[in-house]
Parts: structure tokens; sequence; C-alpha cells
């Protein structure tokens, strides 16, 4: 076999994690003016899982992550040499939540920073990662997407509190010599779309204070329209630039991998890309969006489908608004 000089960046490990409690639809109803019929229909989500205690945060799911990814592949954590939690929930201002889990789990040779994109965070995050490996100054990084979304979501309010769970999924990525892996991406971010979705207060901008507390102004609020709208129009024209810029048309992908927001914008994205049913992987009505760890956790839960060669887009669209879309040739 002809080895490429140049080094691409792969996969070579999976892990995930999602707390046991679950949250169903019928729970919901007796919560706010909503019932499954609806909720099923506009989303496709049936439940999600919530991390109860209110002593763990989203370093707590980050570590069950890459603690599952440690031992299922018999990895030594001080072979890590970086770690990039993607998180738009981190324990603290300040405090990276990265440099937490990478001691937390026995990587005392790595350094580790956050990312925040939102629920592009992974998708970016992985491009980080995938620069690093191909510079060859670094051997193993560790990309964890994570989020305690219930710790910004707002009970009271039906058109969000319905949509979101807590979870986290890891990628360790490596060195791959033989073209397989990471191939090319298409990013964008346009700051108009922060009107119509964020969590206003915690920030610089809206410190915390007794007003912005009694305005719930810590809660997630968005334009649910306005979001829907804007991430299957730019999620489906990454995922075309992707394909047209390497000659691939729909009948090539293997599988589409998009982050888990709504069922119905991912399937009106798998839509426009021609793909059959069978190559878009879901797992929305299990979780609901989990922010940074959707893309994670379907590489996590459809793992043992993947076969080496074949071809995955990669797609996210979250708040800032931030989007884009990868190839990846699965190498394992
Ligand atoms: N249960 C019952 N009715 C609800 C409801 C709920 N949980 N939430 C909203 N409604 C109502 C609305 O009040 C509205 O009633 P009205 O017509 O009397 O005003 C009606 O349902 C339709 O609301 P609309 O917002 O148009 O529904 P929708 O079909 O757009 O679905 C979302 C709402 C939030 C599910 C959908 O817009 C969405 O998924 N947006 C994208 C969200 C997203 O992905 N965010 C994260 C970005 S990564």
């Amino acid at each position: 076999m002809q080895l490429n000089t140049k080094l691409n960046a792969s996969i070579t490990a999976v892990g995930g994690y999602v707390p046991e409690h679950r949250l169903l639809n019928k729970n919901l109803e007796q919560i706010v003016d909503t019932n499954d019929e609806w909720i099923q229909s506009r989303t496709g989500i049936k439940e999600r899982r919530i991390l109860k205690d209110p002593s763990k945060a989203t370093s707590f799911l980050a570590i069950q992550a890459s603690k599952n990814l440690i031992s299922k592949n018999n990895i030594d954590p001080l072979t890590i040499d970086m770690v990039i939690v993607a998180t738009t929930t981190p324990d603290m201002q300040i405090a990276a939540t990265a440099a937490y889990v990478a001691s937390e789990i026995g990587s005392y040779n790595a350094f580790g920073y956050d990312l925040q994109a939102a629920c592009s965070g992974f998708l970016f995050a992985m491009s980080m990662a995938s620069g690093k490996i191909e510079s060859g100054r670094y051997k193993k990084v560790l990309v964890v997407g994570a989020d305690k979304m219930s710790s910004v979501i707002d009970y009271k309010d039906r058109s969000t509190c319905i949509l979101f769970g807590d979870g986290a999924g890891a990628v360790l990525f490596e060195s791959n010599n033989e073209g397989l892996g990471w191939q090319d991406e298409y990013f964008k971010s346009n700051g108009d779309g922060r009107e119509s979705l964020n969590v206003k207060a915690g920030g610089s901008l809206f410190p915390a204070t007794s007003t912005t507390i009694s305005n719930r102004d810590h809660y997630l609020r968005q334009d649910g329209r306005k979001v829907f709208k804007t991430a299957v129009s730019a999620m489906s024209d990454a995922s075309s630039t992707i394909l047209k810029r390497n000659n691939l048309v729909g009948e090539d992908i293997d599988y589409l991998v998009a982050h888990q927001a709504n069922e119905r914008i991912i399937e009106s994205i798998a839509k426009r890309m021609s793909l059959k049913p069978s190559k878009v992987l879901k797992n929305i009505a299990k979780y609901g969006n989990t922010t940074a760890a959707t893309i994670p956790l379907l590489l996590y839960d459809f793992q043992n489908k993947f076969k080496r060669g074949n071809k995955i887009i990669f797609a996210a669209f979250g708040g800032g608004f931030t989007w884009g879309a990868a190839y990846y040739i699965w190498s394992k």
C-alpha cells in the first residue's frame, strides 16, 4: 500500500455517557402546557436525559464519556497530549472545564481548553484537533462534547424545555498516513444571529444582578421559527459546498452525521442532499438536543455500523450563529 507523506487526523476511539434520569414527554405535560403528540410530530423527541444531582456539572458528563473511551479502548491517559472540551455550559466562568477533565481522567501530560460555539462546538473542535494532529506536533488529541443543558433551561418555557437534554461524547484523534480521516471542512458564522438564540445574562454584557435573575435572563431563549429556517438553509448550503468541492454527490455518501436539534431539520437537509433515509443517523428521539454532545453521541451509538472507507458528512448549526459541514472518511 502507498503511504501518504501528509498526515491526516482520524478518529481511533469513541466514548459516550448520558445520565440515567429520563425526562419523558408525558413528564413535561405535567410541567408546561404541551403534549406528547405535539412534541413528537414537531421535533421527533420522545425523551431526554437529565443530570439530576445538583452537585454535578458538565465536567462530570465529560469525565464519564472520556473514561468510557479510555477503558473500552485500553488507552493510557498519560499518552494524551491535549484535551478540548466543546461546551456552552462550562462548570464555571474563567476556569477551563477541559483542564479539570484532563486532570480527573489522569491525563497529566495534556493541556486543555474549552471551545464555545454552541451546537457547532464539537464540529469546530474536531477541526482544531485535526489541525494539531496534521501539524505532527501532537500524537493524541481527545475531543469531548459535553453539555448540562438542564442548567440553562427554563422549565416554565414550553418552546425550549421540550427540546434539550444533558449528555457527553468523546473521540480520540490520532494520525493516519493512508489518506483516511478528516478530509475537508466549510465553516461559517454570522453574529447577527445572536439576538435569535442566546442565554442573555451571566456574561460580560449582562453580568448577574437581581434584575437579570428576576427577568429569568440566565435561561436560553430563542426565536424557534427563525432558528429552524436558518439552520436548514445554512446546513444544507454547507453540506452542498463540501460535496461539490470534493466531487461527491449524495449517492457517494455513506452517512450523514448531523447535529440533532429537530428531526424535521435533519430530514430537510437529507432531502436536499438526496440521501436515502438509511444513511441519515438519528438518536434525537432518545436524547433531544444535547448541544455539543449530539455529534459524538451519534458516533458512539452508531460506531458498530461504520466500516473502514465509509464516507461521512458532518453538519452542525448553533448559537452565534455558527455552522458548517465536514467531509470525513472512517478509518477504523
Ligand atoms: N407544546 C405545544 N404547543 C407549543 C409548544 C409546545 N411545547 N411550543 C410552542 N407551541 C405552540 C406555539 O405557541 C404556537 O402556537 P400559536 O400558533 O398559537 O402561536 C404553535 O405551537 C406553533 O409554534 P411554532 O414556534 O411555529 O412551532 P414550530 O413548528 O416552529 O416548532 C420548534 C417550534 C421550537 C420546535 C421549532 O421552531 C424548532 O425546532 N426550531 C429550531 C430550534 C433549534 O433547533 N434550536 C437550537 C438550535 S441548534
